[in-house]
């Protein structure tokens, strides 16, 4: 993991930040040594990741209140949206669905907003805590909480967490790894690329599919970028490509227009 520490200035939350900082085995101080390349901050907005040295980088915080997940939530066309029919939302209401590669939550907050209970794990220590402070944020938040209270987070590795699972735990199990990304794309935030400077290329992603497969009843789901190889080079039984992601479904077992 990166070399990180976690600041706190807030008298009344220094306890929280001792728990965090104990929790991902880093230092908890006042200011963050001059050379620090990334540092976890806490007050009473919540944790941000911030880069110190690149002041053109924002910080990086989990918050499903915040615009545009609130805008994707009002007008962001529900069921319509290529994730819910990947998933095979228009055919089953209130699916479980299990999202192995969670990130910053917000595929997971989408489908739980659109009546999906979802249990989400991560494997990255730093971007579990950042979800795990926006879920206890939501809390705070009656409209926000309504959707959240659907959703649970696991740390850990989602192959592991799968491979203990019977047969049958999920409806749907949700793939998202990170695609090695070539070159800087003007697209994507400062932020989302540190982001994906700290979580590396997932080059195990393969290693997701089969377990996914014997634990969903369903369907497996996994988002791609349009151009990138099936996982394991498995052909899906179908795909449905968008703008800039492809979602390949493995279907278990028949939705009626799967
Ligand atoms: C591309 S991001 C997912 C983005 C997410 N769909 C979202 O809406 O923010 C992939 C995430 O999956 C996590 N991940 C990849 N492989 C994993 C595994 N085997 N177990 C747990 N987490 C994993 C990575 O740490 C990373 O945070």
């Amino acid at each position: 993991m990166t070399p990180v520490c976690l600041v706190c200035n807030e008298s009344e939350l220094l306890q929280q930040a001792n728990d965090i900082a104990h929790q991902l085995d880093i230092p908890q101080l006042k200011q963050p040594p001059a050379e620090a390349e990334l540092v976890l901050e806490l007050n009473i907005e919540g944790l941000k990741l911030l880069r110190p040295h690149d002041k053109s980088v924002g910080a990086l915080q989990v918050d499903f209140n915040d615009g545009a997940l609130t805008w994707r939530r009002q007008h962001g066309g529900g069921t319509g949206q290529a994730i819910a029919k990947a998933i095979g939302l228009k055919q089953k209401k209130g699916l479980s669905v299990l999202d192995a590669t969670a990130g910053t939550g917000t595929d997971s907050f989408v489908l739980a907003a659109l009546g999906c209970r979802v249990t989400m794990i991560e494997r990255h220590p730093i971007v579990a805590a950042l979800l795990q402070d926006a879920l206890s944020r939501a809390e705070l938040n009656p409209e926000v909480h309504d959707i959240t209270q659907h959703m649970s987070l696991h740390h850990g590795s989602s192959v592991d967490y799968m491979t203990s699972l019977s047969e049958n735990s999920f409806d749907v199990i949700f793939l998202d790894p990170m695609f090695p990304h070539t070159g800087k794309n003007a697209q994507v935030k400062k932020s989302m690329q540190y982001f994906r400077d700290m979580v590396g290329k997932d080059e195990d992603a393969d290693d997701l599919l089969a377990p996914a497969l014997a634990a969903a009843t369903y369907r497996v789901v996994v988002k791609r970028p349009r151009k990138s190889p099936f996982l394991m080079g498995k052909k899906p039984t179908l795909s449905h490509e968008g703008k800039a992601n492809r979602f390949d479904i493995y279907v278990n077992k028949g939705m009626k227009d799967a």
